[in-house]
């Protein structure tokens, strides 16, 4: 898929077909998100793939904040993804000390810029996805075990596509950039 056609016609995805989403064809979109950028190169995204229809639907019901439009979402899609990102990793020196004055920022930073590399990725292989921030994460950790360090950064539910919705409306270009 030529980049900027992918760009501009990936949408995010909210209806999915029953269509199961394979563990190898995951491997395969992870494969592609792994060289998104990211803070010295310190790779500190991972992707817990969620298959098992009891958990996800407990996430969709208990830790979306009753926010029932995530809730149907990810009920409807065959998989959810969890962004998960390492902690003290981005925007920190070895020795666990700040590099900028920025502190956490860089963490969710890496998180977005994977997402994207992650959402672009499934789109080329097919898959649609959208990337969900309305949820809770006490309560994500309380359905599903989060490895001691990490922070759940997104929830992407994931499947094929059921809808092939109009892009949202965009703001021009001179909105967007002002030259100094
Ligand atoms: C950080 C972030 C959080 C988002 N959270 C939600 C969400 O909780 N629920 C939802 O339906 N869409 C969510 N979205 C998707 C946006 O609504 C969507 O990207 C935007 O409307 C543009 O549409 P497009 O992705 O089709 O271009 C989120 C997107 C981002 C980047």
């Amino acid at each position: 898929m030529e980049l900027i056609e992918g760009i501009k016609s990936r949408r995010s995805i909210r209806k999915f077909t029953d269509q199961p989403v394979t563990k190898e064809l995951m491997e395969e979109i992870v494969d592609i998100a792994r060289f998104a950028p990211s803070w010295k190169n310190t790779q500190s995204v991972r992707y817990m793939l969620i298959t098992d229809k009891a958990v996800k639907d407990r996430i969709a019901d208990e830790a979306v904040m009753g926010f029932e439009w995530n809730t149907k979402i990810i009920k409807g899609a065959p998989a959810l993804v969890l962004l998960l990102t390492v902690d003290k990793r981005a925007g920190y020196e070895r020795d666990g000390s700040e590099s900028t004055s920025k502190g956490e920022h860089w963490q969710s930073f890496d998180a977005g810029i994977a997402s994207e590399a992650f959402s672009l990725a499934a789109f080329a292989k097919g898959l649609g996805s959208v990337i969900l921030g309305v949820y809770d994460e006490a309560a994500v950790a309380g359905i599903v075990e989060i490895p001691e360090g990490q922070k759940v950064s997104a929830l992407i539910p994931v499947g094929y596509p059921d809808e092939d919705p109009e892009a949202p409306k965009r703001k021009e270009v001179a909105d967007l950039l002002t030259v100094k």
